[in-house]
């Protein structure tokens, strides 16, 4: 079916939806069901999850089918009007799987446990280099992670000695101008450490040539996961 029943959702995630169909997302099913493998690698049955910036949704319905006793999908930029998609996709699947995941449009900023309670396992994936704020950010989803956080994003800057950030202007980064920093394996280690976390498992995305293993990818970037637990 290919998502010919949804010509007018510009779909991010490419979801695999009851009777064959597949939403014709930016990222492909392949893609993400090997950062999907990265992600849940440590097990989500029986724990209650919030997913930061769930855009269609991928990771919250991944969630759910592996198991979690709830699932909680937020997002900000996409669902409020102001980003490049909407929240239709998320609406549409939601329906044709059936799912009981919940949702609130809220800001990363907004995020703390008066304001959401707090979550066994917090997912903020591909957000961090959205925000101009990011230890803050970082800061508001540790707050409301009582056992694991794990973040995804991309990386710059890993073959230097230093916990350093990169800052790209305009759209330096991937084209896109709201992106705005990427810290280096170091740094994101160091602000998890600084807000808490004690075990720290970094992942270097499966599908991508690190930058730090070839001289001349040195400047570009990269993506790693983190795993942070309390
Ligand atoms: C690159 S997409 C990542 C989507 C999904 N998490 C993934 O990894 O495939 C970035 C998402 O972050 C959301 N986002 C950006 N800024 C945000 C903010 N301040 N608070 C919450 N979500 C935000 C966007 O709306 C978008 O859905």
């Amino acid at each position: 079916m290919d998502g010919a029943q949804t010509p007018s959702i510009g779909w991010f995630h490419s979801l695999s939806l009851p009777g064959g169909e597949v939403t014709p997302g930016v990222k492909s099913a392949e893609l993400l069901g090997v950062e999907a493998d990265v992600v849940f690698r440590h097990g989500v049955a029986g724990k209650r999850v919030l997913d930061i910036g769930a855009w269609d949704g991928f990771f919250s319905f991944e969630a759910e089918r592996r198991g979690a006793a709830q699932v909680l999908a937020c997002d900000h930029f996409c669902w409020s009007g102001d980003g490049w998609g909407t929240k239709a996709g998320f609406d549409y699947a939601h329906e044709r799987l059936g799912s009981k995941v919940e949702t609130r449009e809220c800001d990363v900023q907004q995020l703390s446990p008066e304001a959401v309670g707090t979550w066994d396992v917090v997912l903020f994936l591909g957000v961090l280099y959205h925000v101009k704020d990011p230890m803050r950010c970082l800061e508001q989803a540790a707050s409301v992670a009582g056992e694991l956080l794990v973040v995804e994003t991309a990386t710059a800057l890993d073959v230097l000695p230093w916990p350093v950030m990169r800052y790209y202007q305009g759209a330096d980064l991937g084209n896109d101008p709201t992106n705005f920093f990427a810290p280096n394996r170091r740094c994101l280690e160091a602000m998890a450490r600084d807000l808490g976390f004690s075990r720290i498992e970094m992942t270097i995305h499966p599908l991508l040539r690190p930058h730090w293993r070839a001289p001349e990818l040195y400047w570009k970037h990269s993506r790693v996961f983190m795993h942070a637990w309390r």
